[in-house]
């Protein structure tokens, strides 16, 4: 049926950063709650590991929205951005494993905060992923996504994880449902260090009926992977047991299929509820693997691109010693959105 499309807009230093959403029909509702929730995770805290740089998030639907139901037109919802500091950023000594050089390469310039590449870009993406979680929980489909690892350290996760677990992670900081404590303090001891760290995301879709998706690139591990690699500094999607694959027989890491109550179940699922690209019933299982943020206090060695020198960047702005339980949230929209574009096509 209708083709959805995405597109973010602005930058972390310009007046605002947005989204823009068509082919959505008209008189969907629109759950705010759904999408404060995902904003609200996403928000920096006063965290000892999280940015001091609080950004304010009011978001407004410019187009498409009217009185909270879909109108059928592109939607647009924007953000203003209040609290930017350009003098943070140099601009012509690239950010090691950030977009600056690449960027400068094609656009001829480094935008402070990293412009359109930056971590901010994600907070209209849960705007638009909140959108696409409340249309998607109309039809019994769920996603939730919470922190798996960080720095090595690992909390509980599929298929030991039960619903209430995730829900509750969510209400604390840095949202794993077990080792929270000691994920803490590793990030803690990143700032410290003037260093960061990354981890890892783990989300759980449910309610995806069986025999969604299609073969080569119309599959559904395809469609998760593009929407949340569109997620800055994420560098790996696995599905199911993913790449716990490359060990054992497939007699032990095959799904064994039941009938349970009159429907087909697998007794495990190592396959994250995906076989040939098409939703087998079970739970979608994937986890995105995050790099530390590439912004530190440590100097480090970097070129200077107008006078050709090599040089030491020592970094003056505020970032996050590590970005994995913010990203969460934007893993999660990006997944949403996923499901929501491939329903809304095929249903
Ligand atoms: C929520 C979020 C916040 C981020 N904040 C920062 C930050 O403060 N400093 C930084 O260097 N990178 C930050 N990043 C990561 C960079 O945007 C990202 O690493 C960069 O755009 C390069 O993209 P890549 O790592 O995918 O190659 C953030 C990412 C996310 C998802």
């Amino acid at each position: 049926m209708a083709k959805i499309t995405t597109s973010l807009f602005g930058g972390s230093h310009l007046g605002a950063v947005g989204v823009r959403i068509t082919g959505l029909p008209k008189g969907l509702e629109v759950d705010f709650k759904a999408i404060d929730r995902l904003l609200e995770r996403r928000r920096a805290r006063k965290a000892a590991w999280s940015t001091p740089r609080l950004e304010g998030d009011e978001y407004a639907f410019l187009s498409g929205v009217e009185n909270g139901f879909t109108t059928g037109e592109e939607i647009v919802a924007e953000i203003r951005n209040l609290n930017t500091r350009s003098a943070d950023y140099p601009r012509f000594v690239p950010r090691p494993s950030h977009a600056d050089y690449a960027a400068f390469i094609k656009d001829g310039k480094i935008e402070p905060g990293g412009g359109r590449f930056s971590g901010r870009l994600t907070a209209p993406l849960c705007v638009a992923g909140g959108l696409a979680e409340g249309i998607l929980k109309k039809r019994g489909i769920e996603v939730l996504s919470y922190v798996k690892e960080i720095n090595g350290i690992k909390g509980k996760g599929y298929p030991e994880v039960t619903r209430d677990e995730i829900v509750n992670a969510e209400n604390t900081p840095p949202y794993a449902v077990t080792n929270g404590d000691e994920m803490l303090k590793a990030m803690e001891e990143a700032r410290r260090l003037g260093d960061s760290v990354g981890g890892s995301v783990e989300s759980v879709i449910t309610g995806l009926p069986a025999g969604v998706g299609d073969f080569y690139t119309a599959g559904l591990e395809s469609a998760i992977a593009y929407e949340v690699f569109g997620v800055p500094a994420v560098k790996a999607v696995e599905f199911g047991l993913g790449s716990g694959f490359s060990k054992g027989y497939g007699s032990e890491l095959n799904d064994p299929f039941r009938f349970e109550g009159g429907k087909v179940v697998t007794l495990t699922n190592n396959s994250g509820g995906i076989n040939g690209g098409i939703s087998n019933g079970m739970p979608i299982t994937f986890r995105a693997t995050l790099r530390p943020t590439p912004s530190i206090a440590k100097p480090e060695l970097s070129v200077d691109l107008s006078s050709g020198e090599n040089v030491i960047l020592e970094l003056k702005g505020r970032h996050d010693a590590c970005i994995v339980p913010r990203a969460a949230a934007a893993v999660e929209a990006a997944a949403a959105i996923a499901i929501l574009k491939l329903i809304m096509e095929e249903l």
